[in-house]
């Protein structure tokens, strides 16, 4: 089956299509999220937080990426697959950010790359791209900059903040950027990138007027019991339902109602027989 292209998402932004990017860390998520029909699977280094239990992005590695990269693009056949460049792996320069890119194109065999930043990493972009590998921008509120901004603030909020991100915006595009991540901006500004770059944006906690939407799924499934972010839309309540499920599980293997015939293994008469003679 033929995944889908930067191409193909560009297109999407032409026809006014809404793009959907929803995050996954392992082969099962990737493929339910696969079989739904997400054209683009983020593997963020939100797994960081969501699965490795830290308290911020800032201690993964690319190990960790490249690990996580690769259950993902096994558990996908369709969706594009992004892997996130994580904290360290890019900012020390282009050639480390090609080095450590093409580990997760060529080991992990994803799709493009994801890194944070505007103008700054515009020259980095720009290489990368010139390497033949899909880059997807991400600017605003930039986890990996976190105690730059000093917690998890809205950015873009004053009008100078918010023309340097339209510039941020602009750079990242003219260095070939394919796409642009918007992150917890005014919808006002998102609205404003959205109309005046050609690639498409992609918002979370920017508002409707992106060209698409991300979650991390374990925010939207109801799985991340530390923090609901105020952007994010709780569609299910995974982590109750799993915790009912285990309650259950402790319940019936104390009062000894499971396993039941069911879920056992049997011997055949003849065995059996023999067996009893023997012992
Ligand atoms: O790491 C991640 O999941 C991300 C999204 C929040 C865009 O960067």
């Amino acid at each position: 089956m033929k995944r889908v292209s930067i191409h193909d998402l560009k297109a999407m932004k032409k026809r006014g299509e809404k793009i959907a990017m929803l995050t996954a860390y392992d082969y099962p998520t990737a493929r339910i999220l696969d079989e739904a029909g997400v054209p683009i699977i983020l593997v963020g280094d939100s797994l960081g937080m969501v699965v490795l239990g830290y308290d911020s992005t800032l201690p993964v590695t690319m190990d960790d990426m490249v690990h996580h990269t690769k259950a993902v693009v096994r558990g996908s056949q369709r969706a594009h697959v992004v892997g996130d460049m994580p904290f360290m792996s890019y900012q020390t320069g282009p050639e480390d950010a090609l080095r450590n890119a093409g580990r997760l194109m060529q080991e992990a065999g994803a799709q493009s790359v994801k890194l944070e930043g505007g103008r700054t990493v515009a020259e980095t972009v720009r290489r990368l791209v010139e390497a033949g590998i899909p880059v997807m921008g991400h600017i605003g509120l930039t986890p990996q900059s976190l105690h730059q901004f000093g917690g998890y603030k809205v950015q873009g909020k004053t009008p100078a903040a918010a023309v340097k991100l339209l510039n941020d915006a602009r750079a990242l595009e003219e260095a070939g950027a394919y796409a642009i991540v918007l992150e917890t901006i005014p919808a006002v500004l998102a609205r404003l990138v959205t109309e005046r770059v050609s690639i498409p944006t992609i918002g979370i906690g920017a508002g409707p007027h992106c060209d698409g939407q991300v979650q991390v799924l374990h925010d939207m499934l109801g799985l991340y019991p530390d923090f609901a972010p105020k952007h994010a839309k709780q569609y299910a309540h995974l982590a109750d339902e799993a915790g009912r499920a285990v309650r259950e599980y402790l319940a019936e293997v104390a009062e000894g109602r499971f396993p039941t015939e069911k879920e056992s293994f049997m011997m055949d008469e003849a065995a059996l027989s023999e067996l009893t003679h023997l012992v």
